[in-house]
């Protein structure tokens, strides 16, 4: 079978032909519709993501974290799934902490963790997989062209989730029991960027989403289409907040210090730094002892939020249903490419470099 392999921490990317998984005992066999590509697959591509481990014994990983895919065979009393559509849940536990022994391997603690296609263990670009029941969840047939996104989505629902937890530190809601008073900054137009605005919006927050660049045509639609408010930070955030007063949540996807070190005066006392990003490439800054004094005195929490896990992509999946009507059109247009498998050189091409017109490619493996 066809799938998209790479050896990390060595970069490169291949599109090999395998031979394909074999049904075990307890698993199912699922033949593979589409992925999506993110920012961590053209990471470990390039090489620069440290994370990035081939699995025990091999020299090579298939690649991808994001993919749909349908049942085709089961094992004994697992027919039942067979037919159905279903989205892989991509990080799995260590099998010797407890948070992981509780299905929460978001907050594995030994490090021991495996990441689909990451870390450890082989991931879902190829024709077939083969999986445990545990790990897979079920994708209604309405939802199945924009499903895929559940699988970023599910980070950021974990996302949300321990942002609010770390907020019952105190009284947080407004005067009317929402968070409509509550300003959220999105640092970022990528898909992370997206459907963080999105979540952000339905829990009720006041969306910015912010780059330090004009917005690309498709980047500008998208946005009207989730119905938020767009800033240009080239300058910094002194207009913005001249405009709306301090900022409640800044949520980050980008990782560079220079950003979050120009943002941190304009937040709220008692505001909230999610730090979601992971560095492209090297970039030095520190903050200084005003900063630091600054996040003490105005008890700014600083949270970093990484990954899902299967209860995030139901609640992903819920998500996606809603937004299919409150926000017509967003989730479909944020899929900018499809791409079949079979045209080699351009799949090669999109691995490697992120084309300007791009929120979120798929590779199409079988329809
Ligand atoms: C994935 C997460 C994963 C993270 C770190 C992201 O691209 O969506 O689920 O935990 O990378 O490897
Ligand atoms: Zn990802
Ligand atoms: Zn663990």
């Amino acid at each position: 079978m066809k799938a998209v392999l790479v050896s990390p921490p060595r970069p490169g990317v291949r599109i090999g032909d395998i031979p394909e998984p074999r049904l075990s005992d307890r698993g199912i066999y699922i033949r593979i519709l589409w992925t999506g590509i993110c920012g961590t697959d053209r990471e470990i591509i390039n090489g620069v993501l440290p994370i990035a481990s081939t699995p025990p014994g091999k020299d090579e990983m298939i690649l991808g974290h994001e993919a749909i895919g349908v049942v085709e065979r089961a094992s004994k009393g697992l027919e039942d799934l067979v037919g159905r559509y279903v989205i892989l849940v991509n990080r799995r536990g260590c099998g010797r902490c407890l948070n992981c022994l509780a299905g929460r391997a978001d907050y594995c603690e030994t490090g021991g963790f495996v990441e689909a296609g990451i870390k450890g263990l082989d991931g879902f670009m190829a024709e077939y997989v083969v999986d445990d029941p545990r790990y897979i969840v079920e994708v209604p047939r309405e939802l199945l062209d924009v499903a895929v996104l559940a699988q970023p989505l599910s980070d950021l629902e974990k996302s949300i989730e321990s942002l609010l937890i770390t907020q019952r530190r105190m009284i947080w809601s407004c005067e009317d029991g929402t968070y409509r008073c509550r300003k959220a900054i999105v640092i970022g137009t990528g898909p992370i960027g997206m459907l963080a605005s999105m979540l952000l919006k339905s829990y009720g927050f006041r969306v910015t989403i912010v780059n330090r660049r004009d917005l690309y045509p498709h980047e500008k639609n998208m946005i009207s289409r989730i119905g938020v408010k767009f800033y240009n930070s080239l300058n910094g955030y002194e207009e913005l907040y001249k405009e709306i007063g301090p900022f409640d949540i800044v949520f980050d996807t980008t990782a560079k210090p220079s950003v979050i070190k120009s943002v941190l005066r304009f937040m709220n006392y008692n505001s909230i730094l999610a730090l979601f990003g992971f560095a492209r490439a090297p970039e030095k800054d520190y903050l200084d002892s005003e900063e630091l004094t600054m996040i003490a005195a105005k008890n700014i929490a600083l949270v970093g939020v990484v990954n899902g896990q299967k209860r995030h992509f139901e609640t992903a999946l819920e998500h996606i249903a809603s937004w299919k009507s409150s926000m017509p059109g967003a989730l479909e247009s944020m899929i900018t490419a499809r791409i079949e498998i079979e045209d080699r050189d351009r799949v090669l091409k999109v691995l490697r470099e992120k084309p300007p017109n791009e929120i979120k490619t798929l590779i199409v493996f079988s329809k």
